[in-house]
């Protein structure tokens, strides 16, 4: 598929103060202008960082002023526009601040925050409402792959946080599928494995959207990708690239990332 859309997205998760948000953009700047001139370019390549909320006003200033290939996504938010809701950030909060992307529903939300199909779903919606693209993740637990159980709990994971969504909603989708027992193991899934697994969520999407929206939606790998290792998972055909965690923290080696997936 050389025309596949090719998307790396670091998740930065609870890590860099402000400043350090800031060295660390400013870090990757360097290296992608690097990048940018070595004669392969960046222009096929989607470059998307989430920082922490408390990150996100220092990161935009940078980008807005540096005009880097880069653009900005949230890890979370809440449903609704405003209210009494102790804590939570809202879409519109998030959209003034140009954040284009926001990860919903990662296995770490789902695990120590208690967010559901249900309540991701309800996120999407809103997202997709204030057209913030959603990064929707799904992936199993090792006990669930073990059990031969990894398909039938994906596709409820997708069916649960699509529901009610129409084919013209997925033309701003991307999801991510992230194996619980390879996120910040180092162990990653096998690329073909991987590939099956998406694949399979391609047919998911399939059989509610039609084949051509299936192929459209961008599907990224996550767990425990770097550099040394983002090429076997873009060799794949259903695999558009990846969503990044510890290896997005480093400047060198999320560019070194950047650089193997072109
Ligand atoms: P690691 O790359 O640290 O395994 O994290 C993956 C992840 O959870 C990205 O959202």
């Amino acid at each position: 598929m050389q025309d596949k859309r090719r998307i790396i997205a670091g998740n930065w998760k609870m890590y860099k103060t402000s400043k350090e948000a800031v060295d660390l953009v400013q870090g990757l700047e360097d290296r992608l202008d690097i990048l940018a001139d070595d004669g392969k370019g960046l222009e096929g390549i989607e470059i998307i960082v989430c920082p922490p909320f408390t990150a996100l006003k220092s990161i935009y200033t940078v980008l807005w002023q540096d005009k880097p290939p880069v653009k900005l996504g949230a890890q979370n938010m809440f449903w609704e526009d405003e209210g009494a809701y102790t804590g939570e950030v809202s879409p519109p909060m998030l959209k003034d601040l140009e954040c284009e992307f926001v990860i919903i529903g990662h296995s770490e939300r789902r695990m120590y925050f208690g967010e559901t199909d249900e309540t991701v779903n309800k996120k999407v919606k809103a997202a997709l409402n204030h057209r913030i693209t959603p990064i929707m993740c799904c992936g199993e637990s090792l006990e669930q792959r073990q059990a031969g159980k990894t398909e039938p709990f994906i596709e409820s994971q997708i069916l649960g946080g699509i529901e009610g969504l129409t084919a013209n909603d997925m033309k701003n989708f991307i999801i991510a599928y992230e194996p619980i027992w390879a996120i910040g193991t180092g162990k990653t899934a096998l690329p073909e494995d991987a590939n099956d697994v998406i694949s399979h969520i391609r047919t998911v999407l399939a059989s509610r959207f039609g084949t051509d929206v299936a192929k459209a939606v961008p599907v990224l790998y996550g767990g425990s990708v770097k550099g040394g290792n983002i090429a076997d998972f873009m060799a794949e055909t259903e695999i558009n690239g990846a969503l990044v965690g510890g290896a997005s923290l480093d400047a060198d080696s999320f560019a070194d990332i950047i650089k193997n997936a072109r």
